[in-house]
């Protein structure tokens, strides 16, 4: 399926937008693969508008020319393009959002290309984006995946647009689950949720720090919308830092620890790697729960970060499904390797 995609994607942005000629846009989430990634050839119009700051460090490095932000097409340099070219996201209201996008942002006779698979829900998300374009969709079928294209009329004006229900898509909303209250957004990761295995690690923090009389500085690494660190404010920590490569997630924490008042570093950026300050405790749900095999290379860099933040004599704490072979990957950067807690799935592993 990846093979077809692949094509897809290369046909769409390797050849310049024919009727009308112009800028296009590429929209990238972390659902491409990396081979997918690299079908792209730089040229002066192509422009990639991404969330996730290591993806658009490799497409920067490719020599594209990258936007990262929420899908805040408003940040993108250019604004009408002849082109627009999307593989579906997973998250409903997102692809709503950059399907609207689009439309506010195309040219007359300019095209949306939506790529997918059926699994991915491509038709349903062609017929939608109808709705908006008020054209007909032309869906072409190459092995298992599908390219929808919709064309924007030559009325330009957006009166009487019917508009996909994007859930307001770029707000950030306050959120309470039982005692918990956040802001948050669609985007971030289990966005109006707590994650379970997020609160066996905070369950651990707790009774690790109650030995220890300094709780010294923690950082959470991939930090969503900020639950780790305003689950243990109670514990008095002489510094927090938390970061996310997703811009969104960035917005939510800030916005999470402002209204709980809590003094926190956030940060944009991929594993913390620019990150100079060393950590007492690290705490990590990192984002590998779909198994080690397909996300080595990530499981890998989340280590080699880990070791690298920790200070002398500092001690992790991280959360993976049960069946991942978390300690046995961990080998090589840690001394003390130690499973503190396995519960409805989860195991908590510390590592020094
Ligand atoms: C399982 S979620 C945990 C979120 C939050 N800490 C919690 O407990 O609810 C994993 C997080 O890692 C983030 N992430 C994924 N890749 C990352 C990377 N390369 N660098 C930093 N964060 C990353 C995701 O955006 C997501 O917010």
């Amino acid at each position: 399926m990846s093979i077809h995609l692949e094509h897809l994607l290369a046909d769409l942005l390797n050849t310049p937008a024919s009727a009308p000629s112009g800028p296009v846009l590429w929209i990238v989430d972390e659902s491409l693969t990396e081979r997918e990634l690299l079908v792209a050839r730089a040229r002066p119009d192509l422009y990639v508008l991404t969330n996730r700051l290591d993806l658009g460090a490799r497409l920067n490095a490719a020599g594209l020319q990258v936007t990262v932000s929420d899908f805040d097409f408003a940040s993108l340099p250019v604004q009408q393009f002849a082109a627009v070219v999307y593989r579906v996201s997973k998250e409903r209201p997102l692809v709503h959002h950059c399907i609207n996008e689009s439309y506010r942002h195309l040219l007359a006779d300019g095209a949306l290309h939506l790529v997918g698979s059926k699994d991915d829900g491509i038709r349903t998300h062609g017929r939608n984006a109808e709705q908006v374009f008020g054209t007909p969709e032309h869906a072409k079928k190459q092995g298992d995946v599908y390219r929808v294209s919709l064309l924007r009329g030559e009325e330009t004006g957006e009166d009487g647009v019917q508009w996909l229900d994007c859930k307001e898509y770029s707000q950030l909303r306050p959120c309470t689950v039982g005692e918990l209250h956040f802001i948050s957004k669609p985007g971030v990761f289990g966005w109006n949720k707590v994650d379970r295995g997020s609160v066996l690690l905070v369950e651990e923090a707790h009774k690790l720090i109650t030995q220890r009389k300094n709780a010294g500085t923690v950082l959470d690494l991939g930090c969503g919308y900020g639950y780790l660190l305003l689950a243990t404010a109670d514990i008095p920590f002489s510094g927090r830092w938390a970061t996310d490569n997703n811009a969104a997630a960035v917005q939510a924490a800030q916005a999470s620890f402002a209204r709980a008042q809590l003094a926190v570093h956030v940060s944009l950026d991929d594993c913390g790697e620019h990150l100079q300050e060393r950590f007492d405790l690290i705490l990590c749900n990192p984002p590998f729960h779909q198994g080690f095999s397909t996300s080595n290379a990530l499981a890998v860099k989340f280590l080699t970060q880990i070791r690298r933040l920790l200070a002398p004599n500092g001690r992790a704490l991280v959360v993976v499904n049960q069946f991942i072979a978390l300690e046995k990957a961990a080998e090589e950067s840690f001394s003390k390797i130690t499973t503190l807690t396995q519960a409805q799935g989860f195991k908590v592993v510390q590592l020094g």
